[in-house]
C-alpha cells in the first residue's frame, strides 16, 4: 500500500489508471481505523479494483474545539490496518495541504442539516460537504463508502455528490456493532472500562424504543421513556433521541408502514459523545 501525502502524487498515481476498466473505491476516514472502517474497505475492495482510503481529521467539522484535539489520533497503526485491508494506498494530506486558505465557501443542506446532528453541531455538515468536495474532486472516485451509523452524513452526501454531478456513487454500509450492540466508532477509544460498559445503552435503548414502536405505543410516548432509560444513569445524557423518515430526516410522529423509519440517537457518556440508528424494521 503507497501512502500519498500530496495531492499532486495521488493524482500522479491515479492518471496511471485505465479507468474505464479499473473502478476506483475511495473509503474516507478521520483515522482510528475500528472494525466499522474494515468493513466499509471490504465492500469497496468486493467492488472496485482499486482501493483508496484517507485519513485526515478535518478541522472545520468540528464544532467543539475540544473534541477536535481530543480526536484520537494513531497514524501508524492505521496505516497497518489499511495495509492488512488490502487498500491499494492511501492520501493522509496535511491541513496545509488540503486547505491552503481557509475555506470560503458553505453549504446549507436545507431541511437535511436542521435536525438531527445538525441541530446540535453547527456547521458541522458544512464542513463534512467542504471536505468530501475536496476529496471527490482530487480522487475522482467512481464509489465512496460511508457507515450507516452516521444516517445523517449518508444522506446529505448522497444529495451533494447528486447537486454537483460529482458523478459518484454513495455506497451505505451496515452499521458493525460490538458483542453487546455498541457501534464501532473513532470515539470509543476515549472510553474507560466504566464508560465503556455504560456505552451500549444507547444500542439498548434503541432496541427498546423498536420494540415499543412495533407493538403500536406511540411515538411521544416511546420518547419519553429513551429519555428516562439514558438519562437515569448518573454519567449519561440524551441530547436527542428521534423517529424520522430515513431518507427526508423528517421527524414522525405517527408510525406509519409506508414510510421507512430510523430511530436516531445522540448523547454523553461523560464527556465522550456517542451516535447511532437502526431502522424501524431491522433484526
Ligand atoms: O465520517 C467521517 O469520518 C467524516 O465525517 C468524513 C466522512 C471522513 C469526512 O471528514
Amino acid at each position: 500500500m503507497v501512502v500519498y501525502n500530496q495531492i499532486s502524487e495521488i493524482q500522479k498515481f491515479l492518471s496511471g489508471l485505465n479507468r474505464d476498466k479499473q473502478s476506483v473505491g475511495l473509503v474516507p476516514t478521520m483515522g482510528a481505523i475500528h472494525e466499522g472502517h474494515l468493513t466499509l474497505l471490504e465492500t469497496a475492495r468486493s467492488e472496485n479494483e482499486f482501493v483508496i482510503s484517507s485519513i485526515f481529521v478535518n478541522p472545520i467539522q468540528f464544532n467543539n474545539p475540544r473534541d477536535y484535539n481530543k480526536y484520537p489520533r494513531n497514524i501508524n497503526h492505521d496505516i497497518e490496518l489499511l495495509k492488512q485491508a488490502q487498500c491499494d494506498g492511501t492520501f493522509i494530506p496535511t491541513i496545509d495541504e488540503m486547505y491552503p486558505n481557509p475555506s470560503i465557501i458553505s453549504f446549507n443542506f436545507g431541511t437535511y442539516d436542521k435536525g438531527l446532528e445538525g441541530a446540535h453541531r453547527p456547521g458541522h455538515f458544512s464542513g463534512v460537504g467542504i471536505v468530501l468536495s475536496k476529496l471527490f474532486n482530487i480522487i475522482k472516485p467512481d464509489r465512496a463508502y460511508f457507515g450507516q451509523k452516521d444516517l445523517q452524513q449518508a444522506v446529505i452526501v448522497t444529495k451533494l455528490s447528486q447537486d454537483l454531478h460529482f458523478g459518484v456513487e454513495i455506497k451505505v454500509v451496515p452499521t458493525k456493532r460490538e458483542a453487546d450492540g455498541l457501534a464501532f466508532s473513532s470515539r470509543n477509544q476515549r472510553l474507560d472500562t466504566s464508560q465503556r460498559k455504560d456505552a451500549s445503552r444507547f444500542y439498548s435503548a434503541l432496541k427498546i424504543a423498536q420494540k415499543a414502536l412495533n407493538e403500536g405505543q406511540p411515538v411521544n410516548k416511546v420518547i419519553q421513556t429513551v429519555t428516562h432509560y439514558i438519562n437515569e444513569l448518573e454519567n449519561m445524557s440524551l441530547e436527542y433521541f428521534e423517529v424520522v423518515n430515513s431518507e427526508t430526516l423528517n421527524p414522525v410522529s405517527k408510525i406509519n408502514s409506508k414510510e421507512k423509519i430510523a430511530l436516531c440517537i445522540a448523547g454523553f457518556v461523560g464527556e465522550i459523545r456517542l451516535l447511532d440508528n437502526i431502522y424501524l424494521d431491522e433484526n
